[in-house]
């Protein structure tokens, strides 16, 4: 099995496509940290299906991290995900180093306002200035058809189409449902720092998440129900909640009753923060 052909300046990845629009193929891409799992596999599937190229970006991106977070541990196995990018017949890995997308003297950051208030900016304050930044550069140096994210990071999902939506990048964004274990834990890189007991543990963010979404559309007030979701996650084992909320799907206003909402969390377990969202149907 052939793995993905390999390119790590922005250089060979513009020759590549450029190559690609003048035989007529549609590109489309997977922005990744790497530590690639089955999560990132379905959203490089669904990228094969749209477009007749699938370009996919590995680059842990320090501006998304905080001082205090975990960029130093963050896990990087590039042999790994090569390999595992060849099951999924991923045309190209592009892998710039730290050098090559923030050079000395790089100044320049973008900020996204609406969807990306509240919620992980509550917590985490730069970190979609960072995402916003750092995926306008690689949207401008592959110039995808498609881009694919995953509903796993919801928040992060809206943010890049409101990006693509204000600075008239041509881009359709797609999102991706979730891909989970057979207990419901949503796949992610982070979970590798989990040790048995706490995966038992992290198990119950979507119990409880989709318990706390049915009480919602059975008429059970917002407020209550999201702090007795909260309450759940501490007496499952969760050290730390940051938020549970309901929001409107699309602008992540706070959600009303007639509106498609989203219930949205982030918890500690242990040294290990988990994000996870479900739907919450109209009722
Ligand atoms: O979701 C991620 O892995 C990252 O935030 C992204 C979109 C690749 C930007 O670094």
């Amino acid at each position: 099995m052939s793995g993905p052909d390999l390119v790590d300046s922005v250089a060979a990845l513009r020759a590549r496509i450029r190559d690609w629009r003048r035989d007529g193929l549609r590109v489309a891409m997977v922005p990744t940290m790497g530590a690639l799992h089955e999560g990132h596999l379905s959203l490089i599937r669904i990228a094969r299906e749209k477009a007749e190229r699938c370009v996919v970006s590995i680059f842990v991106n320090p501006t998304q991290f905080a001082p205090s977070e975990d960029l130093d541990k963050y896990p990087r196995q590039l042999a790994r995900d090569l390999d595992m990018l060849a099951t999924v017949k991923a045309d190209l890995a592009f892998t710039p180093t730290v050098g090559a997308m923030y050079p000395a003297g790089f100044a320049t950051k973008i900020s996204v306002g609406g969807p990306s208030a509240g919620l992980e900016s509550d917590f985490r304050p730069t970190f979609f200035e960072g995402v916003a930044t750092v995926v306008a550069k690689l949207f401008l140096q592959a110039t995808p058809d498609y881009a694919v994210f995953g509903e796993k990071d919801y928040q992060q999902l809206c943010v890049v189409r409101q990006l693509c939506h204000d600075l008239d990048l041509p881009i359709e964004i797609i999102g991706a449902p979730t891909i989970r274990d057979a207990q419901g834990l949503a796949m992610s890189s982070r979970n590798a720092y989990l040790g048995e007991a706490e995966l038992q543990t992290a198990r119950q963010l979507n119990l409880i998440l989709r318990r706390t979404a049915a009480a919602l559309v059975s008429g059970v007030h917002r407020d209550d129900a999201t702090g007795e979701a909260s309450r759940a996650l501490i007496a499952a084992g969760f050290q730390t909640v940051d938020y549970v909320e309901a929001r409107e799907s699309l602008t992540l206003a706070p959600w009303r009753r007639d509106r498609a909402g989203r219930l949205l969390a982030a918890a500690w377990l242990g040294k290990t923060r988990l994000i996870d969202n479900v739907e919450i149907p109209t009722s």
